[in-house]
């Protein structure tokens, strides 16, 4: 019997907590890159963008920014046994590929060791590097890139 009560009382206190946590969600007004939607709700996703074909890549605006992908990446693997980029855009490859080489920094462990073969934190390309699309900003931005590199 005590038992019985025991559980009527558990779920009495999941249902009016279960109750309560619905109505709380609420964005708070925040407007995010997920638009108004509130937290439990699942938006559509946006309409992939086209990737610019083999265009001439895209200047960077600082030193270390991750230039954008100027080709298509459609069917290129990277997993454990194989990355394809790395057939084109390593030391060995790049000369016979004509792809710029990957830079030393991709070479350095979080310690600043440098290895001899693409560092795990640099292994998984797609983590920083895109593919060129035209995209209009998702937030206004005033930024001016340095004359140092070559913009206008
Ligand atoms: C078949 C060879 C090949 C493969 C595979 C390849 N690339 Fe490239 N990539 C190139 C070449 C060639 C260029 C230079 C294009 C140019 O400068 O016009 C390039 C350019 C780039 C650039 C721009 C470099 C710069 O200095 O602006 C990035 C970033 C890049 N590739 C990333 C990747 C990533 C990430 C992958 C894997 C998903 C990949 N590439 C796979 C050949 C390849
Ligand atoms: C953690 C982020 C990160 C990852 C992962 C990463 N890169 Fe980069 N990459 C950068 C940054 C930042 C730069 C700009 C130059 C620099 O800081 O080394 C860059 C520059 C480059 C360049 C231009 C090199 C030059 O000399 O200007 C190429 C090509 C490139 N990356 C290819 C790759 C490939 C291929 C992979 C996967 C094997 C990869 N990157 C993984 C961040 C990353």
């Amino acid at each position: 019997m005590k038992l019985l009560t025991l559980l009527v009382a558990v779920s009495a206190f999941a249902i009016t907590f279960i109750t309560i946590a619905q109505e709380t969600v609420n964005p708070g007004g925040l407007a995010t890159i997920r638009g108004a939607a509130t937290i439990d709700e699942t938006r559509p996703a946006e309409k992939l963008k086209r990737v610019i074909k083999d265009k001439n890549p895209i200047a960077r605006n600082y030193v270390h920014q991750p230039p954008v992908i100027p080709h298509q990446i459609r069917g290129y693997r990277v997993d454990l046994n194989s990355n394809k980029c790395l057939n084109c855009h390593s030391w060995k490859y790049a000369a016979e590929t004509g792809a710029t080489k990957i830079s030393l920094t991709h070479y350095e462990t979080r310690d600043g060791k440098t290895l001899s073969d693409v560092s795990p934190r640099r292994y998984f390309c797609l983590q920083c590097h895109v593919t060129q699309a035209d995209a209009a900003p998702l937030v206004d931005n005033t930024f001016e890139p340095v004359e140092s590199l070559g913009h206008e």
